[in-house]
Parts: C-alpha cells; sequence; structure tokens
C-alpha cells in the first residue's frame, strides 16, 4: 500500500498552530494530526514518561502509512526525537526554539525564550543557546508552567493566564528582549495575551512553524515524496476526546471537521511521571 499522509503530533491541541503552517506550505498534502490531550501537558513529565508516549504515537502514525513524520511539539522533540530516528526510516521533522534567528534579528542584543520546564532543561536547549548566542547578546530562558494548561482548557482570556503571561515576561520586558521566542507550539494561540503585556512595537514574537513547514516540504522533495493533487484531507485523532475538546479542535482549525477518539496505550506503569525536584534524576532512558 502506498504511503500518502503526513502524520502530525502534539501533546494536545497547540501542534495545531504547526498543522496549520503546513497545509499552507502543502495545500496538496494528507494530514493526519495526533493530539495526546489525555495526557497533556507534557512540559513537566519525565523523559521516560513523553518518549514512552511519543513511541506509542509514533507505532499509531506508521499503521496510517504515513510517508513523514512532524513532531510538532518542542518538549518531544528535545526529548525523544533521537530515539524515533533510530527506529524510522522516513523524514522525520521537529521543532525547538528559534534562537538563531532571534538573535540574528533582535537590535537590543537579549531575546526570551518561552518554553517548557523540560525544553529550558534539556540539554539540546543549552547546545543552542551554546552554538547560537555569541559574545554581547544574552538569552533569557522562561519556562511556563500552566500555560500549555489554559490553552488545553480554553482558558486563554481568563485572568489568572494573563497574570501567568505578565509574571513570565517580565524579565523580558527589564532586560529590554526585543524578540521573544515561542518555544512551545501551545504559546502562538497565546499570541494576542503576549501582545497586550508589550507595546508591539517593541518586540517581534518569533514561531518556528513556517521554518518547520518549508523543511518539511524540503525533506519530501528529496524523497520524490510531494503529492501532486492539489487538494489534501485532513483528519484529526485526539486521547481522551471530550465534547468540549472536539468544539476547540474545531475553533482551532477554522472549519467544520470531523475529531476522532484514539486512545492509544503504552506501558506507563512504572514510569517517572513527573520532573523530579533537582530536574535531573529521571534521565534514564528505559529504551
Ligand atoms: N506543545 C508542546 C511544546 O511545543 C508541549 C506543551 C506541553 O505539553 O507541556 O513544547
Amino acid at each position: 500500500m502506498l504511503k500518502t499522509s503526513i502524520g502530525i503530533f502534539d501533546s494536545g491541541l497547540g501542534g495545531l498552530s504547526v498543522m496549520k503552517a503546513i497545509r499552507k506550505e502543502l495545500p496538496g498534502e494528507n494530514l493526519i494530526y495526533f493530539g495526546d490531550c489525555q495526557y497533556a501537558p507534557y512540559g513537566d513529565r519525565s523523559q521516560a514518561f513523553i518518549t514512552n508516549r511519543v513511541l506509542a504515537i509514533t507505532d499509531f502514525l506508521m499503521n496510517q502509512r504515513i510517508k513523514a513524520l512532524v513532531f510538532a511539539c518542542n518538549t518531544a522533540t528535545m526529548m525523544s526525537i533521537a530515539e524515533v530516528r533510530k527506529r524510522l526510516k522516513i523524514p522525520v521533522i521537529g521543532i525547538e526554539p528559534a534562537i538563531k534567528p532571534a538573535i540574528k534579528e533582535s537590535q537590543t542584543g537579549c531575546i526570551g525564550v518561552m518554553a517548557t520546564t523540560r525544553t529550558i532543561q534539556s540539554s539540546r536547549f543549552s547546545w543552542l543557546i551554546e552554538q547560537f548566542v555569541q559574545k554581547g547578546s544574552r538569552v533569557i530562558p522562561q519556562a511556563c508552567p500552566g500555560l500549555a494548561d489554559a490553552v488545553e482548557s480554553g482558558q486563554n482570556n481568563e485572568p489568572h493566564t494573563k497574570e501567568l503571561i505578565k509574571k513570565y515576561t517580565l524579565p523580558f520586558i527589564e532586560n529590554h528582549c526585543d524578540r521573544i521566542v515561542l518555544g512551545c507550539t501551545h504559546y502562538p494561540l497565546l499570541t494576542d495575551q503576549i501582545l497586550e503585556v508589550f507595546p508591539p512595537e517593541t518586540v517581534k514574537l518569533i514561531d518556528p512553524s513556517d521554518a518547520v513547514a518549508r523543511q518539511l516540504k524540503r525533506r519530501l522533495i528529496e524523497i520524490q515524496g510531494l503529492s501532486s493533487n492539489s487538494v489534501g484531507s485532513e483528519s484529526f485523532w485526539i486521547s481522551g476526546l471530550t465534547d468540549r475538546t472536539k468544539v476547540a479542535v474545531e475553533q482551532l482549525w477554522g472549519t467544520p471537521i470531523v475529531v476522532q477518539n484514539a486512545n492509544i496505550f503504552s506501558v506507563l506503569e512504572n514510569l517517572p511521571n513527573q520532573v523530579s525536584s533537582n530536574g535531573r534524576s529521571f534521565d534514564s532512558n528505559p529504551f
């Protein structure tokens, strides 16, 4: 059977921001989205837990005969993409905080990064900083627990979400950051709320979704896997689907769609579930 679709996944609804960019760049491709809402957010969970979920989701999508896989989740990319790349023969595209372009564009030499605890604590994140931040420029990393939950539960405009955004972005204002990297795919869905805190002329938000879509296109061209259709299809799978999530997916996608429930099981028992207090002792990889 021919492999005709692109698999895209996130811990929940945030990855829809990436899927939209992919749809814009590649109108003829068939897209299959998986949101692991039952286990969202991933941002404060252990590496073992996240990798376990990612492998289960990958199996689910591979069974749908995908020709490429997109991690529409920074946290999962940081924690698990290496393991998945070892196992799959198809192109696997990840997303990570766009530190390089932000530093390049910044006039003040100071950029802020909003991401999950897991992403900020990852070795890949430290590597990105070492790699792209030269003398004279600075990065202010900010873990933002609570923001992905707010998006998942449709509380973008609630006062406590706005308070969290104010608290998390205060160090950016104090340090005159003029670029803020959205290092979690849920945060582009909070663009209006983030910009309420800053006068728009003082800051630009950097979202790497378009770059991910272009990279996917390059990889499809490389494997001669681009669809020749002019219009592609979409299907949406959510774990632990509720009526509220159904409505949220439809609102975020912007057109009437069918959203299906997919309970995917993984070996979650005996896995450390949360980030340890020093953020380190979780790192034993069970695979
Ligand atoms: N959307 C995800 C990311 O890009 C993760 C959010 C979460 O589940 O904590 O990191």
